[in-house]
Formats: structure tokens, sequence, C-alpha cells
């Protein structure tokens, strides 16, 4: 396992990889990994010949400062973690300076206004910090695929989006949300989660099943209120949007429509750890 933190090194090793024709799958993260990011570093193990995995916070997509100072990182565990999978990986775990030199900026994107839905609008900012970085990412490694996990469903639109827009050369590989046995979608930040509240988080993916199957005969609207007041009654946790939209353009459901997927997206604030969720409703 090589854990390089300087581009100029890992474009020299991806270089090598490439002259040997072998084809190289990319997983980026932010570290604090879990058997969710395990899931995607399998699968592009059993997909590519080589594997870059990046473990890098990136300040510029964190619209909150408390969040981005308490982001657990924890890059020796990572690596371990990382061992267990394959030692051939090759671990990229830049400095700011080494993404950013001195200038840490986003670029300002337009994704078409997928970046204004849902997340976007809690959270300014939040994609063209998530844009700057994997356009970035993808820059430096040159994979031929990249996996990304379907909890962050509106990341996913985005980066599909981006690539689209510039010609990026890299196949986007969606991959299935991993929960707990509770049903709580894994998540880097469920280690900070209370006990009272990680004893809590499970109804999160129970409404979303309900509201599954209330949709298969009622209403977006009746479903949404719902929810809505599911979450009102609950004594701790937070609901910041509840929505149901069109998988493709992540509009908001004003009717159903015949042969259009939909999805259900939620935010949850439980105490000060911001969870967010999603389920395929047809
Ligand atoms: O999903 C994440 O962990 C991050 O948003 C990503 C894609 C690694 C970019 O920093």
């Amino acid at each position: 396992m090589k854990v390089i933190t300087e581009k100029s090194e890992l474009k020299k090793e991806i270089e090598l990889l490439k002259s040997q024709g072998k084809t190289l799958g990319f997983v980026p993260t932010m570290g604090a990994l879990h058997k969710g990011h395990l899931s995607l570093v399998q699968r592009a193990i059993e997909e590519n010949d080589a594997l870059v995995v990046s473990i890098f916070v990136n300040p510029t997509q964190f619209n909150n400062p408390d969040d981005l100072v308490t982001y657990p990182r924890t890059l020796e565990r990572d690596v371990t973690l990382l061992q267990t999978a394959s030692n051939d990986i090759l671990v990229y775990a830049p400095t700011v300076e080494d993404i950013y030199g001195e200038h840490v900026v986003s670029v300002n994107y337009d994704f078409d206004g997928l970046e204004h839905k849902m997340e976007g609008k809690f959270r300014p900012g939040h994609f063209d910090g998530v844009g700057t970085i994997v356009k970035r990412l993808f820059e430096i490694v040159t994979p031929n695929t990249a996996y990304f996990g379907e909890k962050d469903f509106q990341q996913l639109a985005i980066i599909k989006k981006m690539v689209e827009m510039y010609n990026v050369p890299v196949s986007i590989v969606p991959c299935e949300i991993l929960r707990e046995d509770s049903g709580l979608a894994m998540s880097s930040r469920n280690v900070r989660l209370k006990p009272e509240y990680l004893e809590a988080s499970p109804f999160i993916y129970e409404t979303l099943k309900t509201s599954k199957i209330k949709f298969g005969t009622e209403s977006a609207k009746d479903v949404v209120e719902w929810v809505e007041s599911e979450f009102k009654n609950h004594p701790l946790l937070e609901l910041e949007y509840f929505v149901i939209a069109d998988v493709d353009t992540l509009e908001t459901i004003e009717n159903k429509k015949e042969n259009t997927l939909y999805r259900a997206f939620v935010a949850v604030y439980a105490d000060d750890i911001r969870l967010i969720d999603n389920l395929a409703l047809n």
C-alpha cells in the first residue's frame, strides 16, 4: 500500500500503470472510512486493474465551518481498513496546498439548476466545492472509472452532469446505499452521533420506507405532509426537508407522471449532526 501526499508523485505512479495498459478505478473519499466506502473499493478492485483511493477533507464544500473542524480525520485507521481490501491500492492523501495551492476557493458552476435543489438550498456553495474538487481529482488521477455512493444522490447527479458538460473521459458508477442493521445509512458522520440520537436514527429509514408504501396509493403532497407531521411529533430528530423528486431532473414532483422514476430525499438534524438519506419510490 502506497500512501502518497503529492500529486507529482501520484502522477508518476499512474503514468507507469497506464504505460502497462492497466485500467484505473478511482474512489474519492473524505476519509473516516466505513463499510460503505469499502463496498465501493471492493467493486472498483473487481472492475479495474489498479485503484486509487483519495482521502481528502475538502474545505471548499463545507458551508458550515464547525462541520469542517469537527469532521473526523482518521488517516492511519483508514489505511489499515483499506489494507483489508487490498495491499495494492494507491492512497492519495494530499494537503490542502497540494490540491489548491494558495487559493482555497471553488469555481462557480452552473449544473443546469441541479445545484440549487435540496442540499443546494440548505448548503450554499456546497456543490461548487464538490464540483471543484472532483474535477481537480479527475484531472490528477485520470481514472477510467469512478465510484460514488447513492447516499449522496444529488452529488452523483451533479458529477454526472459535470462529466457530460466538460467531456471528462471517465465513466461514473453509482453504488447502492449501505445501511447499518438498524437501517441507518452508513456515513462518516455517524460516529459523532450521541447514543440517544443513534438509537433514534432508524426512524429516518423507517419513515422513508413507509413513505414509499404510501406513495403507491396517495398523492405526493399527502405523503410529504405525513412525513412532516411524523417528524414534528418526534422528540429528538428535526426535519430539514423531505422532498419527492424526479430522479433525472431532481425537480420536486407536482403530480405523478407515467414512466417517471421518483425518489424521496430527506435531511434531518440529530442534535448537531446532519444526516441525509434517500429511497427509490417506484
Ligand atoms: O462524497 C464525498 O465523500 C465527497 O463529497 C467527495 C466526492 C469525496 C468530494 O470531496
